[in-house]
């Protein structure tokens, strides 16, 4: 086991939401602008536009600008925020997919090198090679999603991959093709947000009309594709999943952020690409970039919620990282009873001497380290915390009837079964009534 990463308020696992939600933006942007890109590309080539041009480099220099700089700080940022906050989680899909991360990394230096490549030639180079660097920066921004969508997809359904433990198995999951086609088609409402911002900067008055009409036809298509698709992916769900989604109230909320984002964003495009395409400008823009980030941000939270209590879906449990199942395949077995056994202290080979066993003068600060490893990855323990704060949740409630909600969690279909043996149940119970008073 590794420390708790605490962070007040917020909370861990709302930053990593925060970060995560936000690089949706200019990842989805950097792997379907492209080909709205190249269309525009093929038509001022083939038709001899050049004032179409003007977009072009507008366009390009925001993808380069949000995605290279945004999108790769909270790329690293996704890391290092769950590195810290599920070490043992990293650690186990580094070691299912660390080549799968190595081949997305070459992908990614492709891209690199061929928008910079593709920027600093525009214009200035034959336009059928110019073409050609941008389908290579196209082909491979939408590869590395391919990539990524797979062990994104292996943490909700790990599938044939609990028996076999193959690469394949958990990579082609029952998950992984509607997601990857419902973030193919999204990502071309994303590209077609941020064509809209850039035309904001564009001086000409036809090309703004013409590419703003183009740009609503990709982006309501896109909506119209990944409402479909995105019915695909939840009718995928495991049962478990779905179940959730009807029983956590906070799930319903999601949905309805996401819904109304989505409207908002439709109507968006079809006002400024249809019906006043000239008045498009940019705080319009950028207040439609927010909108669509909330539908992201309950799209996401919805996919990440629905595997609760586990961190990975039927392997390992949330906050407390334990191993919930035998995985012969892989050699690795279950942890929780022994951890109930012989005690969620013994796996905490950080803490000092003093605190490895519970004495009547440390109990309450041992409930409280045992209380931060096993709660604290789902609630806050501060009253004023964002997400599910234990002090408000238990307000009132003495040590008994805490006992015996946690000895609950059993049979709870969110929240993990206690990770400890008895004494550390009480510690725990005794720390919680002290914090829900
Ligand atoms: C894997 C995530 C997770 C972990 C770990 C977790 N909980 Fe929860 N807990 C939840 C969720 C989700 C809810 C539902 C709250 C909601 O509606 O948003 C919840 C609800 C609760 C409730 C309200 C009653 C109920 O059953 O809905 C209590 C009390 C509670 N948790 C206590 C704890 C305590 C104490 C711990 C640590 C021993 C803990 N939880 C660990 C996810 C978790």
């Amino acid at each position: 086991m590794y420390p708790q990463w605490l962070v007040p308020t917020i909370g861990s696992a709302v930053v990593i939401a925060l970060i995560a939600c936000f690089h949706i933006l200019p990842s989805h942007l950097a792997t379907g602008a492209f080909w709205f890109n190249l269309y525009i590309e093929r038509k001022a080539v083939k038709e001899g536009r050049s004032e179409l041009m003007e977009f072009l480099k507008k366009y390009v220099i925001l993808i380069l600008i949000f995605s290279f700089i945004y999108g790769s700080l909270t790329g690293v940022g996704i890391w290092f925020a769950t590195a810290v906050s599920s070490p043992r989680a990293i650690s186990l899909l580094i070691h299912n997919y660390v080549w799968g991360w190595a081949t997305e990394w070459v992908f990614f230096i492709i891209e690199i090198t061929a928008i910079y490549a593709y920027y600093y030639t525009l214009g200035k180079i034959d336009p059928v090679n110019h073409l050609r660097l941008g389908w290579i920066y196209a082909w491979g921004a939408w590869i590395s999603m391919v990539i990524i969508t797979g062990i994104l997809a292996f943490m909700l359904t790990p599938g044939k991959w609990l028996t076999t433990g193959g690469f394949f198995d958990g990579f082609f999951n029952p998950t992984y093709f509607p997601q990857l086609f419902t973030r193919t088609a999204f990502m071309f409402t994303v590209a077609s947000i941020y064509a809209l911002i850039a035309l904001s900067f564009v001086k000409n008055e036809s090309v703004k009309v013409e590419i703003a009409k183009k740009a609503g036809v990709w982006g309501l298509a896109g909506l119209v594709f990944a409402f479909i698709l995105g019915a695909w992916y939840f009718a995928k769900l495991p049962k478990e999943a779905k179940e959730l989604l009807n029983t956590l109230p906070y799930m319903k909320t999601l949905i309805k952020v996401m819904v109304i984002s989505l409207v908002i964003t439709a109507i968006y495009l079809v006002v400024f690409s249809f019906v006043i395409p000239k008045y498009n400008n940019l705080i319009a823009g950028i207040i439609s970039a927010i909108v669509l980030f909330l539908a992201i941000l309950g799209f996401e939270g919805i996919r990440e919620g629905i595997r609760r209590p586990y961190i990975v879906n039927y392997v390992m449990y949330g906050s407390s990282q334990i191993i919930s199942r035998d995985l012969p395949a892989k050699a690795v077995k279950n942890e929780l009873e022994k951890v109930r056994a012989k005690g969620f202290l013994s796996k905490l080979y950080y803490l000092p001497p003093e605190l490895r066993t519970i004495t009547p003068e440390n109990k309450v600060k041992v409930g409280e380290i045992l209380a931060i490893h096993l709660c604290s990855g789902c609630h806050s323990m501060a009253k004023d915390g964002w997400l599910r704060p234990l002090p408000k949740i238990l307000a009132g409630m003495d040590k008994e009837t805490i006992k015996s909600l946690i000895q609950s969690f059993d049979s709870s279909p969110y929240m993990p079964p206690f990770a400890g043996n008895e004494q550390e149940l009480d510690a725990v119970s005794e720390y919680l009534e002290k914090i829900a008073k």
